[in-house]
């Protein structure tokens, strides 16, 4: 399998899915309710019990995505996750064991900042490419404008309170190549398993950033 990085899973298209997946049956279909919508690029959060099998089962049975590993907190998670078949990893912030553990493995990461402190000891330690968390929290829209001046050379995907209404806005700044977020999969559509529901909202959600 071809090692990417995070720029290319960036640009794969506007929208990064965060998956909190609680059922494990789920996770196939849930899958493929995003990628026949046009979201390809899906980060399976840490957060359950079966979220490493869910990343299992994604990357063997759904070919079309490109399954990453989220809420990484921990080192050995970065194994962990590779040994499973994540192919790029997102982290809510930075830590040296963490830097570490992305050199030690080589998998690619997505690391979370979220003040311009945070973006220069993650752009000191080799990180171009970074996630403003939470995004909403942490200014939004004029935090990234802000941001634009003293770090011209960062690409960010703001993530965290961003919705099918705001994405737009956030995607129209030259400093973010795409957002993450968890509005593609509403909780009431999991329980029902109404993939349809999610396929329109991938669908709605993958119209390309205008570059
Ligand atoms: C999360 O922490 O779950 C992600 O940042 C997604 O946040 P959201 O639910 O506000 O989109």
């Amino acid at each position: 399998m071809n090692r990417l990085n995070v720029l290319d899973v960036m640009r794969v298209g506007p929208v990064i899915p965060v998956l909190v997946i609680e059922d494990l049956a789920q996770a196939v279909p849930l899958a493929q309710a995003l990628v026949a919508g046009g979201v390809r690029v899906l980060e399976v959060t840490l957060r359950t019990a079966v979220a490493l099998e869910a990343i299992r089962l994604i990357a063997r049975e759904v070919p079309e995505a490109i399954v990453g590993v989220g809420t990484l907190t921990r080192p050995e998670e970065f194994a962990e996750a590779m040994d499973v078949g994540a192919r790029f990893g997102v982290s809510p912030g930075l830590t040296p064991a963490l830097i570490e553990a992305a050199c030690e493995t080589g998998l690619p990461l997505l690391p979370g900042v979220m003040t311009p402190s945070d973006v220069m000891a993650a752009r000191a330690a080799g990180f171009r490419e970074l996630k403003l968390f939470p995004a909403q929290q942490a200014g939004g829209i004029g935090m990234l404008r802000a941001l634009a001046g003293p770090f011209p050379d960062v690409t960010f995907c703001p993530t965290g309170g961003i919705t099918a209404e705001t994405a737009p806005e956030f995607l129209a700044l030259p400093n973010v190549a795409c957002v993450g977020g968890s509005w593609l999969t509403p909780k009431a559509a999991l329980l029902a398993g109404d993939w349809s529901r999610i396929t329109e909202l991938a669908r709605e959600a993958s119209v390309p950033k205008a570059r």
